[in-house]
């Protein structure tokens, strides 16, 4: 006694676990008994709709359609009876086999359930709650930038025999869109506009995606049995938010050159330091990386002679960086010294090199230009000098300088 009492309590807590929201009744039944079913409010059949007592989400026991004729389904017939007028069933000689989730549901635009049990019979040990998740298919997780399409196919093929529906279902409690065995299709009023479906290849398009739109989407053939072609769990992101890089300090000497910077995002940020001598640059503990209270994932790394800071999630990212070779030389000496020595030779040289060039072109006039229909060359000449710098072998300025012929 003690022990099925345990039993209950056991299952009680497994059916919660299921089922949040709606009340499941819990019935033992005893094998070789008959268990009566009933339904909870009222069924009223749509054009569109269709009645039917499913165990647990894999087969049908009965199906109402709206013209009132009723089907049994093969391994039942003999042994259930079903009231068109009450929607009760009676399902006569039960054996372990016949325990599950037994639910009545209309199917429409929404499956409402109208009834829903736990059949346990007699000492059936609650190990079997796993069964909830009978898990045929895999489940393939798909993430959308909000605001994207969602893309989903199927991964069997799909042929509708009589009386036998195919629909794309989202949480097992809306049905985006049916297709119907003679071809016919119904999309869900509250997915008019936002739906486009192929009837060839049974793939579905969600246009502009919310994060409403998030959960379970499976693909499934509705017969006498349900079979479930494509499953997908459906994560809809927003695009991550913008970064940024500051450099809190740089100390150079002539054989080295550290950095400290942070790396932050409006909820986060990372420190990290970098210390460079003549030829490579490490960050200290390799690369710094940080989950966001949103879930996006924020890193800062060393790529290709620059510090990247990067804020991405499964759909976007966005950067900023900056080159260490600037950095360590704009602080050169005393800090801001050299940078604006540099701006002032530069400026200087660029003087010099633009006087000369006015002067050539009076002396020689035209006769030098070999190039006159380079466009390259009319639009702009190029300086390429070398400043050797401690640091890193080599830092080459570039200076462009625009001129009228
Ligand atoms: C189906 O049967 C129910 C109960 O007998 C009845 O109320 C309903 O009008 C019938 N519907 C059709 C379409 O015959
Ligand atoms: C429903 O109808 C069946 C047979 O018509 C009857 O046995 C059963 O008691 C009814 N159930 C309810 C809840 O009225
Ligand atoms: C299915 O058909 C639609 C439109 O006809 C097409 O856009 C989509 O790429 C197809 N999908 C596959 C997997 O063939
Ligand atoms: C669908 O399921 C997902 C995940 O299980 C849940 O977050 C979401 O709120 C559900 N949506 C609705 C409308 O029930
Ligand atoms: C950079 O850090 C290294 C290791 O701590 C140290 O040996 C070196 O002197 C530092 N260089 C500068 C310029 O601060
Ligand atoms: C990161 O560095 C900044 C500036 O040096 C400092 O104010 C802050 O406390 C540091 N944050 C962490 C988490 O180390
Ligand atoms: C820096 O480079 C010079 C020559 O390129 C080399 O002699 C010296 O050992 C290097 N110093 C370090 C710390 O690697
Ligand atoms: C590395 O940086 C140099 C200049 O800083 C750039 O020209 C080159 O394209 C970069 N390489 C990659 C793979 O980003
Ligand atoms: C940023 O991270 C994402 C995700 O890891 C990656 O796809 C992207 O290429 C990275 N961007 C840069 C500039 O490294
Ligand atoms: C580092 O600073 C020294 C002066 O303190 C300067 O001579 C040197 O050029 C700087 N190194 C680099 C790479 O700019």
């Amino acid at each position: 006694m003690a022990h099925i009492v345990l039993l209950a309590v056991v299952c009680v807590l497994c059916s919660l676990e299921t089922q949040g929201s709606s009340a499941v009744a819990i019935v033992f039944v005893q094998k070789g008994k008959d268990l009566h079913l009933d339904v909870n409010k009222p069924v009223v059949l749509g054009e569109y709709d269709e009645f039917r007592w499913r165990v647990s989400d894999t087969h049908n026991v009965v199906r109402l359609f709206p013209d009132n004729t009723t089907r049994i389904v093969d391994p039942y017939k003999g042994r259930v009876e079903f009231s068109v007028q009450n929607h009760s069933l009676l399902l006569k000689n039960v054996q372990h086999s016949d325990s599950g989730d037994y639910t009545a549901l209309i199917t429409g635009d929404k499956n409402q359930r109208v009834a829903e049990y736990k059949v346990i019979i007699q000492v059936v040990v609650c190990v079997l709650c796993s069964w909830q998740t009978h898990g045929s298919s895999a489940v393939t997780t798909v993430f959308v930038q909000k605001g994207k399409n969602l893309h989903l196919d199927v991964h069997k093929p799909v042929v509708l025999g009589e009386d036998t529906e195919f629909s794309w279902t989202y949480n097992n409690t809306h049905n985006v869109v049916r297709l119907f065995n003679d071809k016919r299709t119904k999309i869900s009023d509250s997915y008019k506009r936002r739906v486009e479906f192929s009837v060839q290849n049974h793939s579905l398009i969600l246009k502009n995606v919310q994060h409403s739109d998030s959960g379970d989407y499976t693909a499934l053939i509705i017969g006498d049995n349900i079979q479930q072609v494509a499953e997908y769990k459906v994560i809809i992101q927003d695009p991550v938010s913008p970064v940024q890089l500051s450099v809190n300090s740089v100390s150079n000497s002539t054989d080295s050159c550290n950095l400290t910077v942070t790396c932050s995002t409006e909820d986060s940020l990372i420190n990290s330091t970098f210390r460079c001598d003549n030829q490579t640059c490490n960050q200290e503990g390799g690369e710094q990386s940080e989950v966001t209270t949103s879930g996006s994932s924020l890193r800062v790394y060393l790529f290709n002679g620059s510090i990247i800071c990067n804020h991405s999630n499964q759909v976007s990212w966005i950067r900023d960086k900056e080159e260490i070779r600037l950095l360590c030389s704009a602080t050169a000496g005393t800090n801001l010294g050299i940078a604006a020595g540099i701006g002032i030779g530069a400026a200087v040289l660029f003087c010099l090199v633009l006087g000369c060039l006015i002067i050539y072109q009076k002396c020689f006039g035209h006769q030098s230009g070999p190039n006159q229909n380079d466009p390259e060359d009319a639009s702009g000449r190029s300086f390429n000098f070398t400043i050797p710098l401690a640091v890193l072998p080599t830092a080459t300025v570039h200076f462009e300088t625009e001129t009228d012929n």
